[in-house]
């Protein structure tokens, strides 16, 4: 039986720096690398070799997760890391989004998150990882990336309940929470609202937050946070009401 890691969202960004970080683990004999774009994916495995599966997916679609599941039941595997990556947001008011857009949003943030992690946890033994990616964004209620901020909070209670369901398997769940990532997330977040997020203040890199990541999961850890800017933010919004940090989002944002 092979042991795999699976990476949501490889094709780039975040997930493809899991990918490389995951490349070094000899205890890893394959990686399955998920994403909607198969060139990227194709691109991934020339550049890393054959130990990269591509598997090309839409996320959002449930259904396409099951048969995920089957693919996974067919190939006998030993799943070490899941890591549910792929997500995106969008920035601008309640408005500037059509329904189907704004669901498509939660559909993968959250229930492919949930659905990938039901799908995979059978295929677990003791000492496997789940890695899930949150966002420093679920800290709290985000006027302007507000259903992206929101999927976000739900990953991350999520995350830690889980972790405590899955104590006796010894399996671990980490919730990701990094602050701004320099990746393309922001091609698909701006939309040319009115309303634009244009703060980016403190962004990091896409290998800090995956290495803060794994070591934190190894560690059994159920939430990760990378540096120094984004404990504080996170203690902040421990002491203070959520209506006073969403004001002081809106003025960093000038979005008054
Ligand atoms: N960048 C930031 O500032 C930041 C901050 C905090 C948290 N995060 C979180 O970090 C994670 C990774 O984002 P990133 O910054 O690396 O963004 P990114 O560069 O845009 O990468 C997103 C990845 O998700 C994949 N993806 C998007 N929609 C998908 C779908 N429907 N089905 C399957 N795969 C899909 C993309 O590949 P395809 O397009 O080929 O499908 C790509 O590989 C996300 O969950 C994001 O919310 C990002």
């Amino acid at each position: 039986m092979k042991n795999i890691a699976v990476v949501t969202g490889a094709s780039g960004g975040l997930g493809k720096e899991f990918v490389k970080l995951l490349l070094n683990y000899s205890d890893i004999d394959e990686i399955y690398a998920l994403a909607r774009s198969g060139e990227k994916l194709d691109n991934l495995k020339a550049e890393y070799g054959e130990k990269i599966k591509p598997y090309i997916i839409d996320l959002s679609c449930i259904d396409k997760i099951k048969v995920f599941g089957e693919y996974l039941k067919s190939n006998g595997v030993n799943i070490k890391y899941l890591i549910n990556n792929a997500g995106y947001g969008k920035f601008g008011d309640y408005n500037d989004l059509s329904v189907d857009e704004s669901v498509n949003m939660i559909d993968l943030n959250i229930s492919a998150v949930v659905a990938m992690g039901l799908t995979c946890i059978p295929y677990m033994e003791k000492g496997a990882h789940i890695i899930n990616i949150a966002s420093q964004a679920g800290f709290q209620p985000l006027p302007y990336m507000n259903i992206y901020a929101s999927t976000k909070a739900f990953v991350k209670n999520y995350s830690r309940g889980l972790n405590v369901e899955l104590k006796d398997r010894g399996i671990t769940v980490t919730a990701v929470c990094p602050g701004w990532i320099k990746t393309d997330f922001y091609k698909r977040a701006d939309i040319g609202a009115k309303k634009n997020i244009t703060d980016f203040s403190f962004m990091t890199t896409p290998e800090r937050v995956a290495k803060q990541a794994l070591k934190d999961a190894q560690r059994g850890k159920d939430i990760s946070v990378c540096g120094i800017y984004v404990n504080i933010c996170r203690f902040l919004t421990k002491i203070f009401p959520e209506k006073l940090v969403m004001t002081v989002w809106i003025f960093m944002q000038k979005l008054r």
